[in-house]
């Protein structure tokens, strides 16, 4: 178990995300569901998280309420020292807007836009011109490696490089905090590897990263292992080697371009 620098005061300033005794109630058909049963925890910038657990373990309302979709039952939440729990609906759509960048699973289910479109389209507070939010969303393309696919629709894209465009279109406002609710069953290994590459590089930058997933395989790539068991926290791991990437690629065999452009 982390049994980190929780109780000191200095680093409660210094972590990015501060969770203290949360938790979160759904009402269901007359019932209610305990999704989240009390968890504490806390990240500083640009940790990258795996956030494991069996089915119905709590892993997306913890994501959800991370990324403000959601408001805890009770509990303190505090992002980049925002209290969230005492925030209105529209200072958490601001926060979202401002300091989360989600990560979906489909640029293919937009199929009239360019890559550079669909990257920009989060791009509306603060910046006005188009010129800007261009410049900012071909940043974004560039930081996943498709500087030359801004052009490109879904369906001249390989399904890893869809899946580039979607972290691109999660980091166009340059947020806090990236969340990736399971990535990667879709993708085959070899892509899944470099997606991993991607999240890995951006946490290196300082973004933080917090990626659901049930492969312990995908999970060896991050810097931190939380798992949840029937809503709270079981275990909190860092990884002091986690693998990367590079070296994964390397010893596997390449495969076939897919959708005729290379990834
Ligand atoms: N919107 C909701 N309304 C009612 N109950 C919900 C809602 N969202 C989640 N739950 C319940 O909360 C519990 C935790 O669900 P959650 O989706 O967080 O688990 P999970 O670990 O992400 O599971 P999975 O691996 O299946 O995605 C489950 O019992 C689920 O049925
Ligand atoms: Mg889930």
């Amino acid at each position: 178990m982390r049994t980190n620098e929780v109780t000191s005061p200095a680093s409660w300033a210094r972590s990015l995300v501060e969770i203290d005794r949360l938790t979160k109630d759904y009402e269901s058909v007359g019932a209610n569901v305990q999704a989240l049963k009390g968890i504490s925890v806390r990240v500083s910038r640009g940790e990258f998280v795996a956030i494991m657990g069996s089915a119905r373990s709590g892993k997306s309302s913890f994501l959800n309420i991370l990324g403000c979709l959601e408001k805890p039952t009770s509990g303190t939440y505090a992002l980049e020292g925002m209290d969230v729990m005492k925030s209105t609906s529209e200072e958490r759509a601001y926060i979202r807007s401002r300091y989360v960048g989600f990560v979906s699973q489909g640029f293919d289910r937009i199929s009239r836009m360019t890559a550079l479109e669909y990257v920009g389209l989060p791009i509306f507070y603060s910046i006005v011109s188009n010129h800007l939010r261009n410049e900012k969303a071909k940043e974004a393309l560039r930081k996943v490696g498709l500087p030359d696919s801004m052009y490109h629709l879904p369906h001249q894209l390989s399904r890893g490089q869809q899946q580039r465009v979607s972290i691109a279109r999660a980091l166009a406002n340059d947020p806090s905090i990236v969340l990736v609710d399971e990535p990667t069953p879709q993708l085959d290994r070899r892509t899944s590897v470099e997606v991993m590459g991607i999240l890995r590089e951006l946490s290196d930058r300082g973004t933080t990263v917090f990626l659901v997933t049930q492969e312990p395989f995908i999970a060896s790539f991050t810097t931190r292992q939380i798992v949840f068991r029937e809503g709270l926290i079981v275990s909190d791991r860092d990884n002091h080697s986690p693998r990367t990437a590079s070296e994964v690629l390397n010893d596997m065999p390449s495969i076939p371009m897919q959708g005729g452009i290379a990834a």
